[in-house]
């Protein structure tokens, strides 16, 4: 045996020789022992602190099948393989919208003459955000005007003119147009009602009540009111809200704060709807005269981006996703010519056609006397500020305003043309609240294809999403609670443009449903979901139960 042994000590010239000798003639030996060390050394390393570790305990795992990931130093390191796709698509949530969970029929009450809303009133409210009330009546009850209309469509797929088949009954009763009407008339003295209850509300319900069966049968449970107003029924008498009060209300804002906010939204009955916004459904501004079907920008509007069309517009429905006519050099826009455009411009072409803004805004910051009452404070970060509190922007520290940042494009308004071509190439949309946590803003930026982000308001601010149970809005925006509304820039800068465009493809997809529109009329059908849930309408108890 050459191994030196310790009673037969050899002498340090000894052992080198001895090394010298055995590397020699056990060359195998040793280059296994030491890509053994190596490797000790390397797991140890690695799995241990990366993943937290030992490198014994990495060994055991890689023996169980996982894999280690030696390039990506500063993650977990352990690289888990991805879940196959589940074959039952239902058992995943978001639903698949397209397919409903029921066929509910909405029957709709035709009000004798002398209790409808009179011609100048509704006229005045298509300018409120109000208007959505009247949108949802009318998406119901006229026929679609396209040639060929989608079978989704509301006229088609949900209302009946026979009360004996219905599901649900549609009560076409608009106060929230009724006192907009008012106070324009009163100077916008709030106060004003102009005998809404006695004159118009309990008039309408006590014809409903008294001449129909169907209100008695359910105690009204079956009937939808519109109540698109911040306070919903809390504008009107007790005399008029138990009139109203046993059916289901569509209301614009959903908010679950305590009193004096939540004490008006009903939970457990109400149906959250979109506003409507002066931009898209009172101005006809269509999205697609700025954009392409892909969300992204033109690089010339087209024709209709005319700031005219406030008087001369005709209201021609609520069709606002469908381009308009004249779609000047619409030839550049088909994918082909776009790359041979793009490849004899130098790529100039593809750059014009990106969004280069990464955030928008135009509001204004509430008065003096707001306090905390206006948007939470939020807007005071908004804007450059001098530190004192009294003035606008109402901040009791001086700052520069998110306004001065690259990027940042903010103002207290636009022009509406102007607002839609900047929309059209801004990334992220910032969405404060307002006197509610609800702003319209919300629905525009979805139309244009622009990332919400929710400051202090949103799904994480106790604010009702529209349709929140069929939804999921954490997709495609993003909520940064009221703590950190001064990090704002900071969050947006970080985010990759992957990420960007992973949520502006969900806005696409799914976002845009949720805006006001008639083509599709999309938030009818996201109504009807809510309803069949109140009527257990297609979601009785299957075969499965399960327990844990
Ligand atoms: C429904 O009930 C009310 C009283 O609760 C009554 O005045 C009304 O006539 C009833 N409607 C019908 C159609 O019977
Ligand atoms: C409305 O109905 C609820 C019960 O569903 C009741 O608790 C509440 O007092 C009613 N409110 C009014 C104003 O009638």
């Amino acid at each position: 045996m050459l191994r030196p042994t310790r009673a037969k000590r050899p002498a340090p010239s000894a052992s080198l020789s001895l090394l010298v000798h055995s590397l020699r003639t056990r060359r195998r030996s040793w280059i296994i022992l030491l890509a053994g060390l190596v490797a000790l050394v390397v797991y140890g390393r690695s799995g241990s602190r990366r993943a937290g570790l030992s490198a014994h305990e990495a060994s055991q795992l890689e023996r169980r099948g996982v894999r280690f990931d030696r390039e990506r130093d500063d993650e977990v390191g352990v690289v888990f393989p991805p879940l196959p796709k589940l074959q039952d698509r239902d058992r995943l949530w978001p639903p698949d919208l397209s397919k409903p969970i029921c066929r509910p029929k909405i029957y709709v009450y035709d009000l004798p003459p002398s209790l409808r809303l009179a011609q100048k009133t509704v006229s005045q409210c298509r300018w409120s955000a109000y208007n959505s009330e009247l949108l949802l009546h009318q998406l119901l009850v006229r026929p679609p005007s396209s040639e060929h209309p989608s079978p989704d469509h509301p006229y088609l797929s949900l209302y009946t003119s026979n009360p004996d088949e219905a599901d649900f009954f549609f009560v076409p009763l608009f106060p929230a147009c009724y006192l907009f009407d008012c106070w324009v008339k009163a100077g916008w003295t709030k106060t004003e009602r102009c005998n809404v209850d006695e004159g118009y509300i309990q008039p309408v319900m006590r014809h409903i009540r008294e001449t129909t069966p169907y209100w008695n049968r359910s105690a009204g449970a079956d009937h939808l009111i519109p109540h698109p107003m911040d306070y919903v029924d809390g504008y009107y008498t007790e005399t008029s809200r138990v009139a109203m009060n046993g059916s289901s209300y569509l209301v614009a804002v959903g908010d679950v704060r305590p009193a004096p906010y939540g004490s008006h939204f009903r939970f457990y009955r109400d149906v959250v709807i979109p506003s409507a916004t002066h931009l898209l459904n009172s101005y006809y501004v269509n999205p697609l005269d700025y954009i392409d079907e892909e969300g992204h920008p033109l690089r010339e509007p087209r024709g209709a981006a005319d700031p005219r069309r406030k008087t001369q517009a005709v209201p021609t429905g609520v069709e606002i996703f469908q381009p308009s006519p004249q779609a000047a050099g619409a030839w550049r826009r088909k994918p082909f010519f776009r790359s041979l455009a793009s490849k004899l411009m130098g790529g100039e072409d593809v750059e014009r056609d990106r969004r280069t803004t990464l955030a928008i805004f135009r509001g204004g910051v509430g008065t003096a006397t707001d306090g905390q009452r206006y948007a939470l404070g939020i807007r005071s970060l908004f804007f450059p500020s001098e530190g004192d509190a009294s003035e606008p922007p109402f901040s009791s520290t001086s700052h520069p305003g998110f306004s001065s940042l690259p990027g940042f494009d903010i103002a207290e308004q636009s022009e509406n043309d102007d607002y839609a071509r900047r929309l059209a190439r801004t990334k992220f949309g910032l969405a404060p609240p307002g006197y509610t946590l609800d702003t319209t803003r919300i629905y525009e930026y979805l139309a244009f294809g622009v990332v919400p982000v929710f400051i202090g308001s949103g799904p994480t601010a106790g604010q009702v999403m529209p349709f929140a149970n069929d939804v999921d809005w954490s997709s495609f925006s993003i909520s940064i609670p009221r703590d950190r509304a001064h990090e704002t820039p900071r969050i947006l800068a970080q985010l990759s443009d992957e990420e960007h465009e992973r949520l502006r493809l969900k806005v696409w997809e799914v976002g845009r449903m949720v805006v006001l529109e008639g083509r599709e009329g999309n938030v009818w059908k996201l109504i009807a979901r809510q309803l069949c849930r109140m009527k257990r309408l297609g979601v009785a108890a299957g075969p499965e139960i399960a327990n844990n």
